[in-house]
């Protein structure tokens, strides 16, 4: 095994303040031109990436220079009328992923009379297997992160009673590690993402005496590298989503204070792009959507005032989990 720490090195030259307008000026014209490569080669996910833009934009209370109208009649032609379930883009299937993402949206929206909420909660709870765990699709792939967008999905439709909760936790409980995190199924390895999903899902469902808070919290905290990002498991490079990923989760176990807060801030502030707007993964790599929103959504969990406070669960803006009356468990 080798004994160097795989990081990055922060250039003196980095960014160190806040650049907001860029990154809502590169968010409100993301997108704008539809021939662009990279927006026809991301089609398969566009539905995700409208709720990362809207929240992005949201939490820098720029949400006004969406498109909101289209959006919402975009979400409306994406819902399947058979199975209910909604999918990224018109002619792509509907999924758990995508169904979610709209979701977050019209909800974030309070426009959820554009759906049939019936068919959703109908899709959503046709994919629970009789272990508790959920499918993705029709094609059947089980994964903890289709519990959380499950039970996420239909917690922000007031319609959690549609499914097993019991079993939906009994499942999640089942993928623990020895170490405290979870994976993507029961015997796979720990990883940020899938701790998140799982916490997420414990949190929603009000089970979070389950976890293993000290020794979960003690290998999420061990992510943060001397550049100050966090990786998602060990031996891995820094990425700015774990940021989210590790600290949401930290956030829900409230044990935030277990990673050194200001070096982390460097690296996030590190990955903005000052030419174009947004940010990307790592210091100089190419800015998208998806690594906007988790930079922002982390600076806020660390207390930047300058952003709207965000949900740790939902990684949605506080005053729309506190408009549907939403009360996911953080540990005391
Ligand atoms: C890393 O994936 C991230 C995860 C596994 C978590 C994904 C979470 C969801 C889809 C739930 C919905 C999310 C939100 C914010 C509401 P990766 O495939 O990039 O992992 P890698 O870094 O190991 O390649
Ligand atoms: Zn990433």
């Amino acid at each position: 095994m080798s004994l160097k720490t795989k990081d990055v090195v922060l250039s003196e030259d980095r960014p160190k303040t806040l650049l907001l307008q860029k990154h809502s000026d590169y968010l409100a014209s993301y997108g704008l031109n539809k021939n662009d490569y990279e927006y026809c080669m991301t089609e398969y996910l566009r539905m995700s990436g409208i709720y990362w833009s809207l929240t992005a934009m949201e939490l820098m209370n720029q949400s006004s220079r969406m498109p909101k109208e289209e959006i919402i009649s975009f979400i409306s032609t994406c819902q399947d009328s058979e199975s209910g379930g909604i999918s990224a883009c018109n002619g792509h299937d509907p999924h758990m992923l995508y169904t979610l993402s709209a979701v977050q949206v019209l909800a974030m929206y309070d426009r959820l009379d554009a759906i049939d909420v019936e068919g959703v909660v109908k899709f959503v709870s046709s994919l629970q297997q009789e272990d508790g765990s959920f499918f993705g699709d029709k094609w059947g792939e089980v994964d903890t992160r289709f519990s959380f967008c499950a039970v996420m999905c239909l917690s922000l439709l007031h319609r959690l009673d549609a499914i097993n909760v019991n079993k939906t936790v009994d499942f999640v409980v089942s993928c623990m590690n020895f170490d405290g995190g979870f994976g993507s199924k029961p015997g796979s390895e720990s990883h940020a993402g899938l701790i998140y999903c799982c916490v997420g899902t414990l949190s929603i469902c009000k089970r979070m005496e389950v976890l293993k808070a000290d020794e979960l919290a003690w290998w999420l905290c061990e992510r943060q590298l001397p550049s100050g990002g966090l990786n998602g498991r060990p031996e891995k490079l820094p990425d700015l989503c774990y940021s989210w990923w590790v600290m949401s989760s930290l956030s829900m176990l409230n044990r935030i204070h277990w990673v050194d807060k200001k070096n982390l801030e460097q690296f996030i502030l590190a990955c903005q792009d000052s030419e174009t707007g947004g940010f990307s993964d790592r210091p100089g790599d190419i800015p998208d959507p998806f690594h906007t929103l988790f930079g922002l959504a982390g600076l806020s969990l660390l207390g930047d005032t300058s952003i709207k406070r965000v949900n740790p669960t939902y990684c949605m803006p506080q005053e729309t989990i506190d408009r549907l009356n939403l009360e996911p468990q953080i540990l005391l």
